[in-house]
């Protein structure tokens, strides 16, 4: 996911534009700012870039989460399905919500699964949060056609999919909201940054007013405007902005090296016999931040990832072992083990996080092999890195 791979002269002339003026607030000083709006430019050019009708920037993911989630009105009690492959960030956004995240199975798109998610629904069900990991999509038409059909808000968490699209259009304006990260290892970075994607007027104008303490935004004296709800600082300083702003302009080129990238490692690696790839429901939207394959079994997964390091393959993941992104070594969700008393605690039967078992998903992720896709490979790199892994994963088929 390397938006910092690119950093040039294009990001140090947003920083410097912003540092000219002294002004690193995204509102008011409208006079000292001498024009430069970094926060509201990059909404304006993402909105555009999504096909949406609102953006709204956040200090980060994990704060676009929050923010979506209380401006889609989701809060304490409700039960929110999510997929147990994931970042932390996406459940702990629900649990802070006071809301309470039921896990539901993944299929081989390595995303939450449509069936997965009709199997998980109760009569408590308020949305659907899918998570398009490592780059591409769930199958989320059919996702949203449930969700469409049972009343349930649906919002997707994009932050690794940054510019992915399923049938032309972007991942993340599915829902009622979507959200995207640009902390420092996605595919556009700001160092921290975040945003919610919406094209409901309201949803904007609460994600907007949560962000900020409530604030309306009206007028340009501050100390003046009224509170509409009780909110939060989940603001962006114009210094990120800046950065994020430069790194959205190069975003079509950064896909387009890593979509060149991962097409030529992946029709190396065809040939393979007991190998397949990771289901894409649009291969051409997909991001390419990596290649995802199944190995035939654990154990022939655990060998690889340690023999591909060892020959120099670096990136590659083995999700099921590692403490990061799967619910499997999250002992800290399954016991609940929070700074403070959470709010589901206080709901009248909170279930126990500790029992949830996923025999299919864990079927998945034990034979997933996610590989890093860079943009800054020369071909002699490129050709190098085929021909390691190529080596090394015949030895072990
Ligand atoms: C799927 C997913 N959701 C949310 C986040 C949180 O984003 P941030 O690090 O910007 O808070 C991440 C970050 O890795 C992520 O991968």
């Amino acid at each position: 996911m390397p938006g910092f791979e690119i950093f040039g002269d294009e990001e140090r002339q947003q920083v410097n534009d912003v540092m000219d003026t002294g002004v690193l607030f995204r509102y008011g000083f409208d006079a000292a700012r001498k024009g430069h709006w970094k926060a509201k430019t990059f909404e304006t050019e993402l909105a555009r870039r999504m096909g949406v009708g609102y953006a709204h920037l956040c200090a980060s993911g994990t704060a676009a989460l929050a923010t979506a989630l209380a401006a889609c009105g989701i809060g304490a009690g409700d039960e929110v399905i999510v997929p147990p492959f994931t970042f932390v960030a996406t459940i702990e956004s629900v649990l802070m919500a006071g809301a309470l995240p039921v896990f539901a199975d993944i299929d081989e798109t390595l995303c939450l699964s449509p069936e997965g998610l009709e199997a998980a629904l109760t009569p408590a069900t308020k949305a659907v949060l899918p998570v398009h990991m490592c780059g591409a999509m769930a199958r989320i038409d059919e996702i949203k056609a449930t969700c469409d059909r049972k009343g349930l808000l649906l919002l997707e968490d994009a932050c690794q999919s940054v510019g992915a699209a399923y049938q032309g259009k972007a991942l993340g304006s599915f829902g009622k909201a979507g959200c995207f990260s640009f902390d420092p290892v996605k595919t556009i970075t700001c160092g921290e940054g975040g945003a919610v994607i919406t094209d409901d007027k309201a949803v904007y104008t609460a994600a907007h007013a949560f962000a900020d303490h409530g604030h309306d935004h009206i007028g340009n004296d501050r100390g003046a405007e009224a509170h509409l709800i009780i909110g939060a600082n989940h603001r962006i300083s114009e210094l990120n902005a800046a950065v994020g702003l430069a790194q959205l302009r190069k975003l079509d080129r950064i896909l387009e090296t890593q979509r060149r990238n991962k097409a030529a490692i992946k029709a190396a690696m065809a040939g393979l016999p007991r190998i397949a790839f990771r289901q894409l429901p649009d291969t051409g939207g997909d991001s390419a931040t990596f290649l995802s394959f199944f190995m035939p079994d654990l154990e022939s997964a655990r060998q690889a990832v340690k023999a591909l390091a060892a020959a120099g393959v670096d990136g590659c993941f083995h999700w099921f072992d590692n403490n990061w992104h799967y619910l499997r070594k999250w002992d800290h969700f399954r016991g609940l083990k929070a700074a403070a008393r959470l709010a589901v605690e206080a709901m009248p039967n909170c279930p126990d996080l500790g029992a949830v078992s996923l025999p299919a998903s864990d079927a998945i992720m034990q034979r997933t092999i996610s590989m890093q896709i860079k943009l800054g490979w020369s071909p002699q790199q490129l050709e190098a890195r085929i021909e390691a892994t190529l080596k090394t994963l015949k030895n072990i088929l």
